[in-house]
């Protein structure tokens, strides 16, 4: 058994500034399930919005954000975002981390879906993400502790005072351990996995989502994943992003006859919302037309996006041809573990943060390079509540849960889960298709996955049943939702309706009913 004051799960770029911005007398544990540098934040090319340009205002970010993210967004929390965002990339920049400069020292400023002002500022080119991570990585003091290849696979409550004390994690020999402290934070980032067409890191398999959830935290706006337009698309399978900026310097989405897809269809063409591009893309495909991004109006390519170019050569494209194979895929889900500003859950100390969150300012959908800044700012006001809580008290009764042992328990294969979610609970849904979807995840049996206890699994297993929870949660709500807003769109009900549905939140929690004889899983809505 291990003490620490604060227990960080993951390892993005929202759990190194938490890290970095706790109290050195603080004693900071970082749980991760592989290492620092494989996550989705350390693979972001874009780069970070804030309003720094001449002539742009935080007021225009924050109008960017909510037309993005269809009005669902918790406006108060995107205000407070927006007007910070100068000061955070300040702070970094006058820290040491480099971002990409003009001859004169002043930021270069990109272009990205959506927002009205070139304010995307980026890092080597087309990676950004890398470099921040990195920069965070090298301010890191003696009070934290990296773990890498460490499996957390269950929260540990003392459900009398409803509070998280610790974890439950597996060691790659296959050792389990518990790990107690009074402040824990889920930053496992998100759950791309769950498509057979994503953008996402290996490890986006929604292990927070489905942690938390057997928990009994509650989630909410699980149905918005956000499908990226662009994802290089080769022999059937999807091989990387080529990013959202490439279109922002340029880029066209055309047929191989060179027809332009998106004339005609949005003001904002080719950098109309990543809904708008995909669901247009996804069209072509489903006529078996392919689309391709035309790079040839994009100057000196190579070395505005070196990732990339490296990324096509190693596939084989011909740049100088200027055509990239392109399909959308699932990158990034808005919905997520609850909380509010400081990260805070319905379960005391118990946090969340990043993408495995669900802090209401994405919306319906995310508007592009807010996600390294929202992980930035909620991560740095989590740090400033905990830094606020002297002396928390590690507690070491937890009340047992997750402990049944069930026999004979079946669950999807991988692969095939993620073409069934790709399938029936993807870019374009219908009533029809997630019902399909919501009776073959019935048929494993979902009451039994919550209830089981996963000590004896080993972490490939658990990976799969965490997928299969957050594939339920997603399809569940995605059912639920009769209209389209933002990543959710249903072709049986195609339009926003905002009569029934503007601004209510599905929320999933995990109830018992105590009725003496079962337990079920309950949905609710919120305003
Ligand atoms: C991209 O570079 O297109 C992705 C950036 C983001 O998702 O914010």
């Amino acid at each position: 058994m291990k003490h620490a004051d604060v227990i960080i799960i993951g390892s993005g770029i929202a759990a190194l500034q938490l890290a970095n911005k706790l109290a050195k007398n603080i004693n900071v544990m970082i749980l991760t399930k592989k290492d620092l540098r494989t996550g989705n934040s350390y693979m972001a090319q874009g780069g970070v919005a804030a309003a720094m340009a001449p002539g742009d205002d935080f007021y225009l970010h924050y109008l960017d954000t909510l037309e993005a993210g269809a009005h669902h967004n918790n406006a108060e929390a995107v205000l407070e975002m927006t007007k910070s965002a100068p000061k955070l990339i300040k702070d970094l920049w006058e820290g040491g981390c480099t971002f990409d400069e003009d001859s004169n020292g002043s930021l270069l400023l990109g272009m990205e879906g959506a927002h009205s002002r070139n304010r995307i500022i980026h890092s080597g080119g087309d990676a950004t993400g890398k470099h921040m991570v990195d920069h965070l990585l090298s301010k890191f003091d003696g009070n934290i502790s990296v773990k890498p290849s460490v499996f957390v696979y269950e929260l540990l409550l003392n459900k009398e005072k409803n509070t998280c004390i610790g974890v439950k994690a597996k060691h790659p020999d296959g050792r389990n351990d518990v790990y107690l402290a009074p402040h824990i934070v889920v930053a496992t980032g998100g759950c791309g996995q769950l498509y057979s067409f994503t953008s996402n890191a290996e490890t986006a398999t929604g292990d927070g989502m489905a942690l938390a959830y057997r928990a009994g935290a509650m989630l909410a706006d699980m149905e918005f994943v956000q499908f990226h337009p662009t994802l290089l698309y080769l022999e059937g399978k999807t091989r990387g992003l080529i990013s959202e900026a490439v279109r922002g310097e340029g880029a066209i989405l055309v047929t191989a006859e060179g027809k332009r897809i998106m004339d005609g269809v949005h003001p904002l063409k080719d950098l109309a919302p990543r809904h708008i591009v995909s669901q247009t893309i996804y069209d072509y495909l489903r006529k078996g037309t392919q689309i391709y991004l035309d790079i040839t109006p994009v100057s000196d390519f190579s070395s505005r996006f070196p990732t990339i170019s490296e990324l096509c050569r190693k596939h084989g494209i011909d740049l100088k041809e200027g055509l990239i194979p392109v399909v959308p895929g699932s990158h990034f889900i808005m919905g997520g573990i609850k909380t509010d500003l400081h990260g805070r859950t319905n379960i005391n100390g118990l946090y969340a943060i990043g993408e495995a969150a669900c802090t209401g300012i994405h919306g319906a959908n995310r508007l592009a390079s807010n996600s390294l800044l929202e992980g930035m700012f909620v991560g740095g006001k989590l740090a400033d509540w905990i830094n606020q809580q002297l002396g928390g008290k590690v507690d070491t009764y937890y009340t047992a849960q997750n402990a049944k042992v069930f026999h004979d328990m079946e669950l999807p294969d991988a692969d095939v889960l993620k073409k069934a979610m790709m399938d029936r609970a993807g870019i374009v849904r219908t009533r029809e298709a997630l019902v399909h979807q919501k009776d073959w995840l019935a048929k494993y049996g979902l009451e039994e996955w919550l209830e089981a206890s996963l000590d004896h699994l080993g972490t490939d297993e658990i990976d799969r049943v965490f997928m299969y929870i957050t594939a339920w949660l997603i399809t569940e709500a995605a059912f639920q939702r009769t209209e389209s807003r933002g990543g959710h769109y249903r072709e049986d009900f195609p339009h926003e309706d905002p009569y029934n549905w503007m601004k209510r939140q599905i929320i999933h929690q995990r109830k018992t009913v105590k009725d003496g004889k079962h337990e079920y899983n309950q949905i609710a809505f919120a305003t």
